[in-house]
């Protein structure tokens, strides 16, 4: 039996969003258009062409939304800025960004919520991309002065920043795979956008630190725990590059390790982005880093992808319990992680800054019975659990997310939420799952 209590008084227990998924208000307020403004008006890009131009009206409903954090008695909200709504096309800032940002904030700490806060969750400004972006490594000095300016209006009400959400998904679907925006692909300009990313993160966190001495400066990385498809030695290297490409790649160059090229040779095409002393800008010493875990990958050899000859078997060719994003549901993932991440000597402290899963959710007669929801957020934070006991640094854990919200490419199809959205009505419903945190978090029932 494990109750709320089992992971310490200081546990930081949350909930996360990110600003492009749920705020809307699309131009409102003198925003200027993202990267993923401009890729969902693209055609063919976003499932059924959906936009998120009005996505959850956060914008608008944000005090019903975070009284819904308050009464689910979830007490840390993590949301993300928006480079967008702040900075303006000359560079300048937007004061109207400023105070609804202001607005968020004073609304979490009049209701009792801790303000954990993302400065960059993948929306460029459209007119940097139009400057090439992430390849464009003026983009670390740009990225310097946006932090400069977060620092600086909010840094009296933020105890807890995130420099960055998930740079290998960023980076790798948006300037590998195409398919995330700005839609750009191939290793020209994922190799330039993977670089200047890694920059950007540790002056991030320099930037912020010397700002705010007294803050908890972090970042986050997506992972998942990577096994080969057999025992042969041909699998088994290939999972070593996947591992590398998907949970080692951002995280060691940080840590003053330098990119993993032994692992990945082709990682040595970064050469020619780098200058003198790039190596130690690439690090920096976070007082933690947000692990982000949903699924399990399976690598094999092959010989059909170049360069790399390593590939994932899909979860649907394994027959194994799915999710809607077609993820392995396996919990254990997420305390491999844990355990591979804290077996860093300079990883200090981790915090789980997002899991959780879409399923097929229905509303019947005012409620949504999201039993498969439930036994996964059971069953992962069961996971990390073990992970504590065993001595993994492990100190918070965050549900993604608070309701459904525009997931990207997939649109509004996958609902990750605790609550229900209706996106005809913005009529929201708290789900079974949202209800099932709350008896936790208030120690009502205990995991079992
Ligand atoms: C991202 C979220 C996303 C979630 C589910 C994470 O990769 O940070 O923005 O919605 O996973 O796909």
């Amino acid at each position: 039996m494990i109750s709320r209590s089992d992971f310490g008084a200081d546990f930081k227990w949350g909930v996360s969003t990110a600003a492009f998924q749920i705020e809307g208000a699309h131009g409102i307020d003198d925003k200027v258009p993202s990267i993923w403004d401009e890729f969902t008006h693209r055609k063919g890009k976003i499932h059924k062409g959906h936009h998120a131009r009005m996505a959850c009206d956060f914008y608008n409903l944000y005090p019903q939304d975070l009284d819904a954090v308050r009464n689910l008695s979830i007490p840390n909200f993590r949301f993300s800025l928006s480079w967008t709504r702040i900075i303006n096309r000359d560079h300048s800032v937007n004061e109207k960004g400023i105070a609804f940002y202001n607005r968020i904030l004073d609304g979490c700490l009049a209701r009792g919520l801790e303000p954990w806060v993302t400065i960059y969750h993948w929306d460029i400004p459209h007119f940097l991309e139009e400057k090439g972006g992430w390849t464009n490594r003026d983009i670390v000095s740009w990225f310097g002065e946006y932090v400069e300016v977060c620092a600086k209006y909010f840094g009296d009400r933020v105890k807890h920043w995130m420099v960055m959400n998930e740079p290998m998904v960023f980076t790798g679907a948006g300037y590998y795979l195409g398919i995330h925006a700005p839609g750009r692909k191939g290793l020209s300009s994922f190799i330039p956008a993977m670089h200047h990313a890694t920059l950007c993160q540790a002056e991030g966190g320099r930037r912020l630190k010397f700002l705010l001495p007294q803050a908890e400066v972090g970042t986050t990385f997506s992972c998942s725990h990577v096994e080969p498809l057999n025992n042969s030695p041909a699998h088994q290297r290939a999972a070593v590059k996947i591992d590398a490409l998907l949970n080692r790649l951002y995280l060691e160059p940080s840590l003053g390790m330098g990119y993993p090229v032994k692992d990945i040779s082709l990682l040595s095409r970064v050469e020619k982005y780098m200058k003198a002393g790039d190596e130690q800008m690439m690090a920096f010493d976070f007082d933690f880093i947000g692990v982000q875990n949903y699924t399990r990958e399976i690598a094999k050899r092959s010989w059909m992808i170049p360069i790399l000859f390593a590939t994932l078997v899909g979860a649907h060719k394994r027959k194994v319990e799915t999710t809607l994003m077609n993820w392995e549901v396996y919990p254990a993932s997420i305390y491999h992680m844990l355990k591979k991440y804290g077996a860093y000597e300079k990883v200090r402290k981790i915090y789980v800054t997002e899991n959780g899963a879409a399923f097929e959710d229905s509303l019947l007669n005012g409620r949504v019975e999201d039993k498969r929801r439930v036994k996964y957020l059971h069953d992962y934070i069961a996971q990390v659990h073990r992970a504590k006991q065993e001595g993994v640094p492990v100190e918070g854990y965050f549900v993604w997310t608070l309701q459904d919200n525009f997931e990207w490419a997939e649109g509004y199809r996958p609902r990750f939420g605790l609550i229900y959205t209706d996106f005809e009505t913005q009529e929201r419903v708290v789900k079974d799952s949202g209800y099932w945190y709350r008896d936790f978090l208030e120690e009502k029932i205990v995991i079992s």
